[in-house]
């Protein structure tokens, strides 16, 4: 778990004059899983897509290197040509989207699907219905043989989603960006998906760069954890490092947020305020409007990333909750 599989540094990502993404640096090993947490519109999803690529034109997007590391190579994907990104994507790096709709063609055969990502990107196989047969009975789609021909919309919302993960991993990626990839499922068929998704991970030691806005979920499934406020990723560190010794008001605001499972009565705490529009981003602590432990410093300048304990940064003046 050693080496570097990408290391993204001062990733942001501006659409018109609104910047959603504000240099954000992180770093993935390889056969790492690492989870990006936060609310809805913090980022997330931005910042993903940036890194192979995936943003509409209108979006415009600065990094210092999104380096991504292949054998003895290392590629700049932020300097790589449409051309020669079009070769990763899909391929080294896939994609897994909360959608099935989004990736899948409504009007293509499971097969004809598959196929497309195998012509791509796997040169090397020569029988493809052995090839798809086998993807799809390794995501648990039951009868994999029968369902060559089916169409989209012939499937479970469950099996779609499998679908999409064995399209996927066709092009046997090294990294797998996986957004939100339960969250449009039902709670039973999620912990499927996650299980599934978990399963992979450890069979090819593949690299996982997991989304959700749901600390719980991420929890069971990632080695790191990144935490993600308007823009900025505000914490990072192990899972035990962010479950139990979080120190950014806002990561324990998220914390407080996550149903535990089992319990029956529970009384979530909710985190007072709400995102501000990124037109409105503070160049100093986003946070700040809404965070307990505010002072003058706060709004005066931004607090510097600090590691306080091996691997485990946190941007703010008053790490779990002191100095008040
Ligand atoms: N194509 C776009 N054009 C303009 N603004 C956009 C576009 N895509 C995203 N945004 C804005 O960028 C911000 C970040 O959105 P993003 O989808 O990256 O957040 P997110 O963290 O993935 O949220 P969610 O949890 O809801 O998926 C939001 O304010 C959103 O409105
Ligand atoms: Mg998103």
């Amino acid at each position: 778990m050693s080496e570097p599989l990408l290391q993204v540094e001062k990733l942001s990502v501006a659409f018109g004059r609104a910047e959603v993404v504000s240099g954000i640096s992180f770093a993935i090993r390889r056969g790492e899983v690492l989870a990006l947490v936060g609310e809805s519109g913090c980022g997330k999803s931005s910042a993903s897509l940036a890194l192979a690529g995936l943003l509409p034109p209108a979006a415009e997007i600065s990094a210092e290197h999104i380096n991504f590391h292949t054998g003895q190579t290392v590629t700049d994907l932020y300097r790589l040509p449409e051309k020669q990104l079009r070769k990763i994507r899909g391929g080294k790096i896939a994609y897994v989207f909360q959608e099935p709709s989004v990736s899948l063609n409504p009007v293509m055969t499971v097969r004809s699907q598959i196929s497309e990502v195998l012509e791509l990107h796997r040169p090397e196989v020569s029988d493809y219905d052995r090839e798809i047969i086998r993807l799809l009975e390794q995501v648990g789609i039951p009868d994999a043989a029968g369902r060559l021909k089916a169409y989209p919309h012939e499937l479970s919302g469950g099996m779609q989603q499998r679908v999409m993960i064995a399209m996927a991993l066709a092009g046997e990626p090294e990294l797998l960006i996986a957004d939100e990839p339960t969250t449009a499922l039902d709670v039973t068929v999620q912990a499927q998906i996650l299980e599934l998704l978990h399963e992979l991970q450890k069979q090819r030691n593949m690299a996982v760069l997991l989304i959700s806005h749901n600390l719980g979920v991420v929890s069971a499934l990632a080695d790191r954890i990144a935490v993600m406020y308007a823009g900025r990723i505000v914490e990072s560190g192990t899972v035990r490092q962010i479950t139990g010794e979080a120190l950014h008001p806002y990561t324990r605001a998220l914390l407080a947020a996550v149903p535990e499972l089992g319990r029956e009565q529970q009384k979530l705490q909710t985190i007072p305020g709400f995102v501000p529009p990124p037109s409105e981003y503070s160049p100093n602590c986003r946070f700040a409007a809404r965070c307990r432990f505010r002072t003058a410093e706060c709004d005066a300048k931004l607090p510097p990333e600090t590691e306080f304990e091996s691997g485990h940064f946190c941007c703010c003046y008053h790490p779990g909750g002191e100095n008040i």
